[in-house]
C-alpha cells in the first residue's frame, strides 16, 4: 500500500521514496539537469512510469488527508502523479524555483495560469509579440470573462512598466525571445515592476539560456513540448515559481483539467538529461547559420539574439548565456519567397514545432499566424516573407548547405512562361 508509508522510513508521506539523489546546489546547471527529479526512483536510474490514474489508501483518515492536501502526487492523477512530479521537480530545480506544475501542453499551462490568477475586472499587460495562441487567449478569451488586456511592444521596457495600472493590473505577461520575431524583453526591467505578477514564457530559451526568476520575475512558463522535452515526442507545459503561487494555480488546474500525461512527463524527463549538450550544439549551429544567411541576396534581415546586428544584442549578452536554437529570416520576396524557401529544403522538415533534434522550417504567415490579418501580423513583426528555423542536431555543414539551397530556390527568378502553342518562345536576351 503506497500511502501508509511514513517519512521516518525515508519515504515521503504520499508514497514516493526519498532516495537522497536530489541535486546539490553546489553543482552547475548542466550537472543538475542529470541529477534533478530522481526522488521517486527507488534505485532505478530512470524515472519509473506510473500510469495509474488512482492510488489506493488503507483508511478514511488517509483518504481525507490526501483529498485535502496541496498537490498530492499519489492520490488521483488529475491532482498529481509521481512520474509527472519527477519532471516538475527537475524543472523547478533547473529554473531555481521552489515548485513547478506540469500541464497537458504549453497552452494548457498558459490558460490555466491566466484564468487561475485573473478575475473579472482585473487588468493584464501583455506583450504584443506573443505566440499566436497566447495572443488569442488575451485578445479573444480574456475579454469574454471581463479581464481587460493592454498590448504593449515589450521591447520598450518603459512602455511596459507604464502600462501597469496600480491596484488593477494583476499580471504582466511576456515572451522572450518572442515567437517568431526573436524580439527580447529586458528581464531585469520586468523584475523591477512592482505590483502585478511578472510572468515570462521562456520556451524559446530554456533554463540553460536564461533563468527569469533570477531577474526577480515571479513565474516562468514553458511549452515543454519544445526544447525541454526536446525530441518531438511529448506534448507538455510547465510553470515554475514560488510554492504558494504554484499551489494556487494547481488548485484551479484541478478543475481546468489540462493534466500532463505520465508518459509525456517520462519522455520529457529523459529529454532534460541531455538538455545542456543539445542547447549548446543548437546554439553553435544557429549562430553559424544566422551568420551564413545574413547579407545574402534575397535576405532582408536575419533575427538571432547572438548576431552582432540584433538590435538588442547588448541585452542578449546581459541575460542570455547562449543564443538558443531559433533563428528567423526575413526574405525579400514576400509570401512567394517564404513559400519557396520552406518547400525547397531537403534535409530540414516543414513542420510547425521547435526544439527537437530535426531542423524544422516554418512559414508563420501560412501557419501559426495564418488566422491574423496582414495588419495584425505586421504589428507583431511577422512579414509574409518571414521563415522560422528551429536548428536541430544534424551536422552543421549539412544544415548550412540545405538552407543555402533553399535560399537559392527562394530567390531564383521565375522561368519565362512557356509560349502559347504555335508561337515562338519569348527572347530572354536583353
Ligand atoms: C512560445 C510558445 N509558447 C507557448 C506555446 C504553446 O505550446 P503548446 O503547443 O505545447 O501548447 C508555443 C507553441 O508553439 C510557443 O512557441
Amino acid at each position: 500500500m503506497a500511502n501508509d508509508r511514513v517519512a521516518s522510513d525515508g519515504v515521503v508521506s504520499d508514497g514516493v521514496a526519498e532516495d537522497g539523489h536530489e541535486p546539490d546546489p553546489q553543482y552547475r546547471i548542466e550537472t543538475r539537469a542529470i541529477l534533478a527529479g530522481r526522488r521517486g526512483n527507488e534505485g532505478s536510474l530512470v524515472a519509473p512510469v506510473w500510469p495509474s490514474t488512482t492510488f489506493e489508501t488503507s483508511t478514511v483518515a488517509e483518504s481525507l488527508r490526501l483529498a485535502t492536501s496541496l498537490r498530492p502526487q499519489a492520490f488521483y492523477s488529475r491532482y498529481g502523479n509521481p512520474t509527472v512530479r519527477a519532471f516538475e521537480d527537475a524543472v523547478a530545480d533547473l529554473e531555481g524555483a521552489e515548485a513547478a506544475q506540469a500541464f497537458a501542453s504549453g497552452m494548457g499551462a498558459i490558460s490555466s495560469l491566466v484564468l487561475a490568477l485573473c478575475s473579472k475586472g482585473d487588468h493584464v499587460v501583455a506583450q504584443r509579440q506573443l505566440y499566436s495562441s497566447t495572443s488569442l487567449l488575451f485578445a479573444g478569451v480574456c475579454p469574454r470573462f471581463g479581464i481587460d488586456v493592454t498590448f504593449i511592444d515589450a521591447t520598450d521596457a518603459t512602455a511596459l512598466a507604464g502600462a501597469v495600472i496600480p491596484g488593477r493590473t494583476v499580471l504582466v505577461f511576456v515572451e522572450t525571445p518572442a515567437n517568431p520575431g526573436m524580439q527580447l524583453v529586458d528581464l531585469d526591467a520586468l523584475g523591477a515592476i512592482r505590483g502585478p505578477l511578472r510572468v515570462v514564457d521562456s520556451t524559446f530559451a530554456g533554463p540553460l539560456v536564461q533563468r527569469p526568476l533570477s531577474h526577480g520575475c515571479d513565474l516562468v512558463v514553458h511549452s515543454a513540448t519544445k526544447g525541454l522535452a526536446g525530441h518531438n515526442d511529448a506534448t507538455l507545459g510547465v510553470i515554475a515559481g514560488p510554492a504558494d503561487l504554484v499551489s494556487w494555480i494547481w488548485n484551479y488546474h484541478t478543475v481546468h483539467g489540462a493534466v500532463a500525461s505520465p508518459y509525456d512527463a517520462h519522455n520529457a524527463l529523459r529529454g532534460l538529461r541531455t538538455l545542456s549538450v543539445r542547447v549548446r550544439q543548437q546554439s553553435e549551429t544557429a549562430l553559424r547559420v544566422a551568420r551564413s544567411l545574413e547579407g545574402r541576396d534575397g535576405v532582408a534581415a536575419v533575427h538571432y539574439p547572438a548576431l552582432a546586428s540584433h538590435p538588442q544584442r547588448e541585452l542578449a549578452a546581459r541575460q542570455m548565456a547562449q543564443g538558443g536554437g531559433m533563428v528567423s529570416v526575413e526574405l525579400d520576396g514576400g509570401w512567394e519567397a517564404g513559400k519557396r524557401f520552406v518547400e525547397s529544403v531537403r534535409l530540414a522538415r516543414l513542420a510547425t514545432s521547435l526544439g527537437g533534434p530535426e531542423t524544422l522550417v516554418t512559414h508563420p504567415a501560412s501557419t501559426t499566424a495564418a488566422n491574423l490579418t496582414p495588419e495584425e501580423r505586421a504589428a507583431m513583426g511577422i512579414g509574409d516573407g518571414l521563415v522560422r528555423l528551429s536548428i536541430g542536431l544534424e551536422h552543421p555543414d549539412d544544415i548550412e548547405s540545405d538552407l543555402a539551397g533553399a535560399l537559392a530556390a527562394a530567390t531564383r527568378p521565375d522561368p519565362p512562361h512557356p509560349a502559347p502553342a504555335g508561337q515562338p518562345a519569348p527572347s530572354t536576351e536583353a
